[in-house]
């Protein structure tokens, strides 16, 4: 923890301090919060004090008695007298704490009173600072500043948005935000744009555990232009548009989080209609780890490069009604890995992948990777150590949609050491053995084989089993059939291994 020790004579002091202005602070409406500047001068040595309670992560609470038994009992005795949320209230009116509770500025948590001018408020004062020094150019450090939405639902009839752009080191977290039902249909209930000339708007901002609820009016976060935005344990529901839509930046890590359009656990009967999209990454070193998409039209859409999904379970709604997992839209130049995610009767489509990994990964209930051509292009893609199980309805693991054009341009793409359960195993590398009396033999690869009437290179051996010493030759591998043939006929075995 690393926090310094405090005399209990000063935890005294400091609590009673703290009463006294709560009742002075009762009486400041929630435009006084901050401006009340006759508190900076005599409470720059409590601040320092406080600063060290205030790493909590949200309320105030006394130091544990297990931790500090001497103090257990009059810190006790005092808060018994004082509402914990009230304390926390005096300790955000106090000049230089750097939470700010919204139900101070008036927000009504209980869903009930629209709040959106309070929050707005509480985050322009959030905002304003003071800062130490900047991130990247441009961008105030606020020092980790919170805004704390106290455990509260909200109701949001804006969407929320930082009134300032260049700002750094902030944190919202810990309540529910509704849209009201007359929020934008193409608003986000906090959207981190701005107009700026800033090359990153934000710069390090933490949303956390909030559940936001959409009211199936539009999406609920929108990240443009900003760089380490950190979204984590958050439940996103009933947007129409997209739950979360990076545009642009660097590096939004999106981390333990659940998104669906309905509250559903699965098998759901309107899931045919379920629509929007949970997550689209329109730039570049974005992650998404350990997320449930647990109901939308499309999952996760990737429109940038070097993305990695990791951990994420797509049940959003079945290929078969036309739902998918993810679709990376980056024809081209893909470079996504998608690592130990678990497809769950919804699959992946690839349009014309350039670089393009997945792995360790398992596909459930006929769910396919679907390789589609653009312009032709499929190369440098690993497909590999994923498991396929589905219903014996004749499924190639790995497709491809040649509707457009076919894949002309085919270079170092792999897709081997899967197995497959009730599924058609397919892979860019296949053996095959055939006997008989004969002077041709042909091993039929079509079937196992990717990438239609494509084979790169053969291994084969012929083993006669009679003593004969024939000469023999590869004739041809047309359609992915590979012919052998002898200048006699002599009874033997032939196995050919090939890949493509
Ligand atoms: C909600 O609004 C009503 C009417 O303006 C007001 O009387 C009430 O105090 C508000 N409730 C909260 C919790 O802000
Ligand atoms: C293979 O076929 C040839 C010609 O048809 C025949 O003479 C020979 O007996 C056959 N050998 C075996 C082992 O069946
Ligand atoms: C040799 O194989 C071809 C097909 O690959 C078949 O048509 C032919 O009958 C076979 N010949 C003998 C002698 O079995």
């Amino acid at each position: 923890m690393g926090r310094a020790p405090i005399l209990p004579s000063k935890i005294i002091w400091l609590l009673s301090y703290v009463i006294t202005i709560h009742a002075f602070h009762d009486i400041l409406s929630p435009a006084h919060h901050i401006s009340a500047g006759h508190y900076r001068e005599n409470t720059r040595k409590m601040h320092l004090d406080k600063v060290t309670f205030s790493q909590h992560d949200s309320t105030f609470r006394p130091p544990s008695p297990i931790r500090r038994p001497s103090l257990a009992t009059p810190t006790t005795a005092l808060l018994k007298t004082t509402p914990s949320t009230s304390v926390s209230t005096v300790l955000s009116g106090v000049a230089g704490a750097r939470e700010y509770h919204v139900i101070t500025y008036g927000a009504d948590p209980t869903g009930k009173n629209d709040s959106t001018d309070a929050i707005l408020g509480a985050i322009a004062d959030a905002v304003q600072g003071p800062g130490h020094g900047e991130l990247m150019k441009g961008i105030l450090n606020l020092g980790g500043v919170r805004i704390n939405l106290d455990g509260g639902i909200y109701k949001i009839s804006r969407p929320l948005r930082l009134p300032v752009a260049g700002r750094g080191n902030l944190v919202i977290h810990g309540g529910t935000l509704k849209a009201s039902d007359d929020f934008p249909k193409d608003g986000y209930l906090i959207d981190l744009s701005a107009s700026s000339k800033l090359e990153y708007i934000y710069e390090f901002v933490t949303l956390r555990d909030l559940l936001l609820d959409s009211n199936y009016r539009g999406g609920a976060i929108q990240v443009v232009d900003s760089l380490r935005t950190s979204i984590d344990n958050c439940y996103i529901t009933h947007f129409t548009t997209t739950g979360i839509n990076v545009q642009g930046g660097h590096e939004t890590y999106i981390r333990n989080c659940y998104l669906g359009q309905h509250i559903t656990a699965g098998a759901d009967p309107g899931e045919r209609d379920f629509s929007g999209t949970a997550i689209i990454l329109n730039g570049n070193d974005n992650a998404v780890t350990d997320v449930v998409i647990f109901s939308a039209a499309t999952g996760i859409v990737i429109e940038g490069q070097a993305n990695t999904l990791s951990g994420v379970h797509c049940y959003n709604k079945a290929t078969g009604f036309g739902g998918v997992g993810v679709y990376l839209k980056v024809p081209g130049l893909t470079q996504t890995r998608i690592v130990n995610c678990y497809l769950d009767y919804t699959g992946i489509v690839a349009e014309d992948p350039v670089q393009l990994h997945i792995s360790s990964s398992f596909f459930l209930g006929d769910a396919f990777i679907l390789l589609r051509s653009v312009n032709g292009i499929a190369n440098g893609i690993n497909i590999v150590d994923n498991m396929f199980s589905g219903s014996d309805k004749d499924i190639d693991i790995v497709q491809l949609d040649e509707k457009s054009c076919k894949f002309k341009n085919v270079k170092q793409v792999i897709v081997d050491r899967n197995n497959a359960k009730g599924m058609n195993m397919k892979s860019t590398i296949a053996r095959g053995t055939v006997e008989g009396n004969n002077s041709s033999w042909m091993v039929d690869l079509s079937r196992d084989l990717l990438f239609p009437n494509l084979i790169r290179s053969v291994q084969y051996s012929l083993q006669p089993t009679g003593d004969q010493f024939p000469n023999h030759a590869l004739r041809s591998v047309t359609d992915n059939r590979v012919v052998i043939t002898t200048d006699v006929v002599v009874p033997a075995s032939v196995t050919v291994t090939v890949d493509q």
